[in-house]
């Protein structure tokens, strides 16, 4: 049997007050509409659509999926019968159907829509439903006895219908020849003038075909985001959601509430993250690390047993043993090999140090390559940009570069070398050579 589902991402999403289509705006790091797409694939419903505005549509193709054009935004239901069109009918196929504004749905919320729609071509549809604190502005799931009757949207709703507490959570899942022949029905006699995707219910119970329900084991699972203070209420779910299933997989992290995690981490056991740390963008921590307080890791790789403390790091790499911060700026390509230390007031951007190599305070390395063992002293700077292009140093193994040293680059200062405090090294600097001053001169052999 196939499943293909349809995402709907065509709303004009008002509430939001935004320039943003509002299927783009982020939670933990990625746009709602992808923690949709994530997790219906990861039901096992790979054949997805999604139905966009003129706004949104562009921003698609990036998800890799392609996009059915609603032109003018006239309700849920027009939106799956432009959708439906767009696609080649498949006959006894299934149809799920999600709004991409509800980023929390888990995948296995989808897995037991299609286990309640069974293979019985007769039911022609299952819908989740959620018990509701109220108010709320979901629609309601109106029963007689045991069964769906109807959906009233809460704006179409009389006040007995409002009490009731049991909501419509807007994914569905069809049989195909079902939908395709029930949305061509749809009318928009109602308080907004839309076709309500939501009136295919009444209309199958009308027609004497059973329409199934289950309910979601958590409401909270089905918030919809719709404006902005949603948006937060869902941000803090996912997070907690993130934070929780590391610590399950063995991380210790001691204020989840102020720590800031995105999917697709890979976080080692026994590392600690401390408090208002934030960790995104596919990095990877390895094991017994420690990160934070204050820290912010974006697209870095950090090896075994590395502590970064109140500190910056980007699209970096950090080695084994290594140690950052606290008050240092790691980034733009900058990999640090293992046993490496990295102290207060040091920007590292776009240059490698190798095994042991220390550069402990006050100092700007900038496209420089630094040997093993060498250390750099404090208040150190590469003097990179001649105001039009930038220039390489390279520093070899054991040196010493003295505390104030300037090295006006392009320059290479060999193995075992060493400058004094206070140097301002403008030409190349042979391989144990020692050298001090203003220009920097060599010094006489010891
Ligand atoms: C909808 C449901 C409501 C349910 C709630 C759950 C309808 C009529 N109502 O209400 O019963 O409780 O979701 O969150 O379906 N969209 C389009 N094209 C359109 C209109 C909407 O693609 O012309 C998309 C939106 O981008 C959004 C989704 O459909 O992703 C839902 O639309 P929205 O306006 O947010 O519906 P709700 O009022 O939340
Ligand atoms: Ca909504």
């Amino acid at each position: 049997m196939k499943v293909r589902a349809i995402v709907l991402a065509a709303g004009k999403g008002t509430r939001m007050k935004s320039s943003t289509p509002k299927v783009l705006h982020e939670l933990c790091g990625r746009p709602m509409l992808w923690y949709t797409l994530a997790a219906l694939r990861e039901a096992g419903i790979a054949d997805i659509v999604v139905v966009a505005n003129a706004e949104l549509a562009p921003h698609v193709d990036a998800f890799g999926v392609p996009t059915v054009l609603q032109r003018e935004q006239l309700g849920t239901g027009h939106a799956v019968r432009v959708a439906l069109e767009g696609i080649a009918p498949v006959a006894g196929g299934r149809i799920v159907i999600a709004y991409a504004d509800m980023p929390l749905v888990p995948h296995d919320v989808y897995h037991g829509l299609l286990a309640a729609l069974g293979e019985e071509r007769d039911t022609a549809m299952a819908l989740v439903t959620a018990a509701m604190p109220l108010p709320s502005n979901f629609g309601r799931v109106v029963r007689e006895g045991a069964h769906v009757r109807r959906i009233v949207e809460a704006r179409d709703a009389g006040a007995a219908e409002l009490a009731i507490s049991e909501m419509n959570a807007g994914i569905y899942a069809f049989d195909e020849d079902a939908v395709r022949e029930a949305v061509g029905a749809l009318r928009n006699e109602n308080a907004q003038g839309e076709y309500y995707l939501t009136d295919v219910v009444e209309h199958f119970v009308k027609g004497g075909r059973p329409v199934r329900s289950m309910q979601a084991p958590d409401h909270e699972q089905v918030l919809g985001v719709n404006d902005r203070v949603e948006l937060a209420q869902a941000r803090r779910a996912m997070n907690e959601r993130l934070c929780e299933r590391h610590m399950r997989e063995g991380v210790t992290i001691v204020d989840p509430q102020t720590t800031y995690l995105e999917p697709e981490l890979a976080i080692g056991r026994d590392t600690i993250i401390y408090p208002n740390t934030s960790i995104g963008r596919l990095s990877e921590v390895g094991e017994g690390c420690v990160v934070g307080p204050n820290a912010r890791l974006s697209n870095v790789r950090l090896g075994r047993g590395v502590t970064v403390r109140e500190s910056v790091l980007v699209d970096s790499g950090v080695g084994d043993g290594s140690t950052v911060g606290p008050f240092a700026h790691v980034r733009g390509g900058a990999e640090l090999g293992a046993g490496v230390r990295i102290g207060n007031f040091v920007e590292v951007k776009k240059s490698s140090l190798a095994d042991g190599a220390k550069a402990s305070h006050l100092s700007y390395l900038g496209d420089a390559i630094v040997g093993e063992g060498s250390n750099i002293g404090a208040g150190t700077i590469t003097c990179n940009y001649d105001g039009k292009n930038k220039h390489a140093t390279v520093i070899g193994k054991g040196v010493s570069v003295g505390s104030n040293t300037s090295i006006v680059a392009p320059r290479t200062i060999g193995d075992g070398a060493m400058t004094g405090a206070g140097s301002v090294v403008t030409k190349d600097v042979a391989p144990g050579e020692r050298v001090a001053g203003n220009p920097a001169r060599p010094l006489p052999k010891r």
